[in-house]
């Protein structure tokens, strides 16, 4: 019996001492070899050995578990040591982030107008029927409200429809002369390949003195920006309506796929609207007190630049936060 217990102290892994505890309690294992050779001795030997042999069996049992247990924990160190992970050494295979191709287009155009020295303002996303509407020459019942449709609140407060409120509080709260931009989010009610509840615009406005600001300078700014948006790209202006302003005008840049021949995406006219623009009407001035003034204002969706600028097809496609389509920004 000796060899037994020597064989498991040697053991040097929990595999073998599961070989050697089949070998010594299995079914044709040593200890039934044993006992079955005792049958053959007398009655009073017969007792001696089944008692020698049942003590045995219990302290192999013993030494057996015991060997378990510190086998298992040596293999469970080795086995932490081979898998540990330095978690002091460089990555070689780690991510960048990237901007969101809108916040990308914002950042281009505030850039654009800050170095023009127009200042940037913000404004609230929770607006009221004055600042969003009314002030703009949008009175109640106007049929031009039909286009901004909203989400409204309890006593006139609504999600503002356009950025062009913050042109109406920057004036309230300044005196002029004014140079600004509003970057920020509107939100209207619509949902399709084109439209998206909440989307990004940027508002323009500058005003100076009676006199001082005409068309002429507002074409120039504009070309030049959307020059430096686009590349080399013709611009036109046609006659167009808003409330605000007065001339107004919808500005084209030349088809950014098809270089003006006419495609899909500009449905054959070779032209692709880009934003809106106008000499600010005297009712505006008139709302926030403002006298003997001139002035020009302009308005743009930056989705639908980005969109231009990166060739993507379906707007939606910029809020599904999908991997594969933001990985190509990076
Ligand atoms: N607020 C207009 C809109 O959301 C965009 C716009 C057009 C703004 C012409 C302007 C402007 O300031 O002159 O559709």
């Amino acid at each position: 019996m000796k060899e037994w217990y020597d064989s498991i102290k040697k053991a040097q892994s929990v595999d073998k001492l599961e070989e050697i505890r089949v070998a010594i309690f299995g079914k044709k294992g040593v200890l039934a070899a044993e006992f079955a050779r005792m049958k053959s001795a007398s009655d009073e030997e017969k007792a001696q050995i089944a008692k020698d042999l049942n003590t045995h069996k219990s302290s192999l049992m013993n030494e057996l578990t015991a060997r378990k247990i510190v086998l298992q924990t040596l293999e469970l160190q080795e086995k932490m040591q081979a898998e540990a992970i330095d978690v002091s050494l460089y990555s070689t295979t780690s991510q960048a982030g990237g901007l969101h191709p809108v916040m990308e287009t914002m950042d281009r155009i505030v850039e654009y107008f800050s170095a023009m020295n127009f200042a940037v303002k913000t404004g609230n996303m929770v607006e009221d029927d004055f600042n969003n509407f009314e002030a703009l020459n949008l009175p109640k019942y106007h049929p031009a409200r039909d286009m901004q449709d909203t989400f409204y609140f309890k006593d006139e407060m609504l999600l503002r429809t356009h950025t062009s409120p913050v042109q109406i509080r920057t004036m309230m709260s300044t005196k002029p002369p004014i140079r600004m931009i509003a970057p920020g989010a509107v939100f209207r009610r619509d949902y399709d390949l084109t439209h998206t509840p909440m989307f990004h615009q940027v508002e323009g406005l500058l005003v100076d003195e009676e006199g001082k600001v005409s068309f002429a300078n507002l074409k120039y700014i504009l070309e030049d920006f959307l020059k430096y948006m686009f590349g080399d790209v013709e611009v036109r202006f046609r006659p167009s309506f808003f409330p605000f302003t007065e001339p107004s005008a919808e500005v084209d840049i030349s088809c950014v796929f098809c270089k003006g021949k006419g495609c899909r995406v500009c449905s054959k006219t070779g032209w692709l609207e880009v934003l809106g623009c106008g000499i600010v009407d005297p009712n505006v001035f008139e709302a926030v007190k403002y006298e003997n003034v001139s002035g020009y204002a302009f308005g743009l969706g930056v989705e639908r630049f980005a969109m231009l600028i990166h060739q993507i097809g379906d707007l939606r496609a910029l809020f599904e936060g999908d991997i594969k389509l933001l990985e190509q920004f990076q």
